[in-house]
């Protein structure tokens, strides 16, 4: 088939690597066009583990095309839809505008010809009642273009390996039944691999589809701001929290997954979706529905500061000259980015507070170099620590987790380190002179 993605960030360039990979001819269209040229020229713009070769071995093979020419995307059968919902200034709300610039761009150059419409698949996360708002922008442009919303459920670090062995597929579909079964028919042509490996295939309508994707983010967020209050209760009473979420998970119907409690979560989804799907039911004049996303998100921007007072009270509340080193900077780790990222606003406001911060990160470095010139960014660990009064562990990049504490303690100042993703072995830390520092994670000899 040939498809379109329009908007090669994230999820459009991984999206448009992986179905150029099934077989497909992909055009990708950007506006952005130092994006598009180092796309073309098979180099990733973003750190993604296996996502340089796919999108290499692809281009190479002349089924992948990136573009800032919208004619070239005429005649394709399906366009992604894979741009940006980033949450507006000063609101909670998505800001629309990237999608709604990408529905006017199909409905000016796409040129239907054929049995079979011309097919808007949508994998942006947008707010509940889009899909419909454009399909009547398209059924008035007078062109036989229909719409589908098909949710991406990609996690960064793993983006190829989730677009290729999804847990499931949605559509959401037109209520009109013979239309629906061609679109479906369409997006079940081009995904033919993935459902003959079994995948669950669910057909719904627009608002299902449009709600399953919001509804999964806060349900993920949910269970880390669950596990971070419950590290709140730990503090307070000297017991374990990791120790907790083991012995909580092994009940099947609550599960291990998502109950890593520490600084709590960021990026450019999980912040931005529970905002805007707030925002949404406000709209909808159900916001009682969702007032429990307010604590969540207060619950989790509470354990940044959390992290930086506990990082201030190791020295009687004053942070002025004292020398922090921070590793990690994006929001997770095999990962260089660095939006809504809990480790660096820690950073931000320890800086505030008169730290003398130096931050390091494995991928995030350059980008941070560039997006915050005024922060203290070195390639290495060693030089980050040296002289350090207290080291914090803000992202758990393998790299860090693996840090040898013996190594590493003639290099401080003093030996203080907190672990604020939980990923450090206590004793290991403790038995090579530290003081040792985990979030909502008593010491305790069992
Ligand atoms: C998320 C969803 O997982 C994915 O399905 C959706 O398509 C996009 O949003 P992503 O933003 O890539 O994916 O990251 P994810 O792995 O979900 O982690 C989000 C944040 O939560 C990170 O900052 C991570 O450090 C934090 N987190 C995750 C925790 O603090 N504790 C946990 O137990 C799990």
């Amino acid at each position: 088939m040939r498809l379109s993605t329009i908007g090669c960030g994230y999820l459009g360039a991984v999206h448009a690597a992986c179905m150029a990979e099934l077989g497909h001819e992909v055009i990708g269209l950007d506006v952005d066009q130092g994006k598009v040229d180092k796309l073309a020229r098979g180099e990733s713009p973003f750190h993604e583990p296996g996502f340089p070769e796919v999108l290499a071995r692809n281009v190479e093979s002349g089924r992948l095309r990136f573009t800032t020419d919208p004619t070239e995307i005429a005649d394709c059968q399906i366009h992604f839809i894979g741009v940006g919902t980033p949450q507006m200034q000063g609101r909670y709300a998505a800001d629309m505008t990237y999608v709604d610039a990408a529905i006017e761009t199909v409905l000016t150059h796409a040129h239907p010809q054929g049995e079979r419409p011309v097919l808007i698949a949508g994998k942006s996360t947008v707010p509940v009642g889009t899909a419909e708002r454009i399909a009547g922008r398209c059924a008035a442009s007078g062109k036989d273009i229909a719409v589908a919303w098909n949710p991406e459920f990609l996690r960064e670090g793993f983006a190829v390996q989730d677009t290729l062995h999804p847990d499931r597929i949605v559509y959401g579909l037109p209520e009109d039944r013979e239309v629906g079964a061609q679109l479906r028919d369409i997006l079940d042509e081009c995904y033919a691999q993935l459902l003959s490996e079994d995948i669950p295939r669910l057909l719904t309508n627009y608002p299902t589809a449009e709600l399953v994707k919001v509804a999964a983010n806060s349900f993920l967020a949910t269970k880390i701001s669950f596990i971070n209050a419950m590290a709140e209760l730990c503090d307070a009473t000297g017991a374990d929290v990791t120790k907790l979420a083991e012995a909580i998970g092994h009940d099947d119907r609550i599960g291990k997954k998502f109950l890593r409690a520490g600084i709590g979560f960021g990026g450019g989804c999980l912040p931005k979706d529970i905002r805007a799907f707030m925002a949404r039911a406000g709209e909808l004049g159900v916001d009682q529905a969702l007032t429990f996303l307010r604590e969540v998100d207060a619950i989790n921007l509470r354990r940044r500061e959390t992290a930086v007072d506990m990082a201030a009270d190791l020295f009687g509340g004053r942070l002025v000259g004292r020398k922090v080193a921070v590793l990690g900077a994006a929001f997770k780790p095999d990962s260089d980015d660095l939006r809504d990222s809990p480790a660096l606003d820690i950073a931000t406001r320890l800086w505030a507070r008169g730290a003398d911060v130096v931050i390091t990160d494995p991928a995030a470095g350059d980008a941070l170099r560039r997006a915050r010139p005024d922060l203290h960014v070195v390639d290495t660990v060693e030089q980050a620590v040296k002289n350090a009064d207290v080291v914090m562990v803000l992202t758990e990049w393998k790299h860090f987790t693996e840090l040898d504490p013996e190594e590493m303690r003639p290099r401080v100042r003093e030996a203080h380190i907190i672990d604020g993703r939980n990923v450090l072995d206590p004793k290991a830390w403790q038995q090579a002179g530290w003081h040792y520092q985990g979030m909502g994670r008593g010491v305790s000899t069992w």
